[in-house]
C-alpha cells in the first residue's frame, strides 16, 4: 500500500500528515508494510525541511518530522494508491495533471476521513501558533479514520 498526502508547499500540513501516519503504523506495527509519503503542489520549498512551527508543534505533539520538500510529478499519480489532498485547491491542481479516470479517483480530500467532518484542513502558514495545534488536531482524527477505512477494506 502506498500513500502520498498532498498540500500546496510541502512544509506544513502534507509533512506533518506524513509524519503522524507514520507514527502511527509504527505503534501498530505495521510501519513496514506501508510507504508513506508527501509532496506539494507548488515548487516554492524543495529540499526545505518542514516549517519550523510545524516540527516544534508536532514534536510537542511526540512526532517528529524530517522530511524534505518535493514537489508533486506525474509519476507519483501511477505510482502511490491513495492520494490525499488536504483542500479543493490542491485537488484542482492534482487533477489537472490527468484525465485518466482511474487515476483521478485515487484523489481524495483528506477530511473525508475526520470523525469530526470539515471541507478542508486549513492552511496554517500565514496564521498563528495555534493554528498548528488546530491542523494537528485535524489531521490527527483524520488519520485515524483513515487508518479504519484500510483496515476496513482490507488493505491493512
Ligand atoms: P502547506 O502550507 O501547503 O500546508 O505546506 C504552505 C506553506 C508555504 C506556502 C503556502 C502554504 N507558501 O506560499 O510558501
Amino acid at each position: 500500500m502506498k500513500i502520498l498526502f498532498v498540500c500546496l508547499g510541502n512544509i506544513c500540513r502534507s509533512p506533518l500528515a506524513e509524519g503522524i501516519l507514520k507514527h502511527k503504523l509504527k505503534l501498530l506495527d505495521l510501519g513496514s508494510s506501508v510507504m508513506v509519503d508527501s509532496c506539494g503542489t507548488s515548487n516554492y520549498h524543495i529540499g526545505d525541511l518542514p516549517d519550523d512551527r510545524t516540527r516544534r508543534n508536532a514534536e510537542r505533539n511526540g512526532v517528529i518530522l524530517d522530511h524534505r520538500g518535493r514537489q508533486l510529478s506525474i509519476d507519483d499519480l501511477d505510482y502511490f494508491d491513495f492520494i490525499l489532498a488536504m483542500d479543493h485547491s490542491n485537488i484542482n491542481n492534482i487533477l489537472k495533471l490527468t484525465e485518466d479516470l482511474s487515476v483521478q479517483n485515487k484523489v481524495m480530500l483528506m477530511r473525508e476521513f475526520d470523525a469530526d467532518k470539515g471541507e478542508e484542513v486549513p492552511d496554517p502558514y500565514y496564521g498563528d501558533e495555534d493554528g498548528f495545534q488546530e491542523v494537528f488536531d485535524i489531521l490527527d482524527r483524520s488519520i485515524d479514520g483513515f487508518i479504519i477505512h484500510l483496515q476496513s477494506k482490507g488493505l491493512l
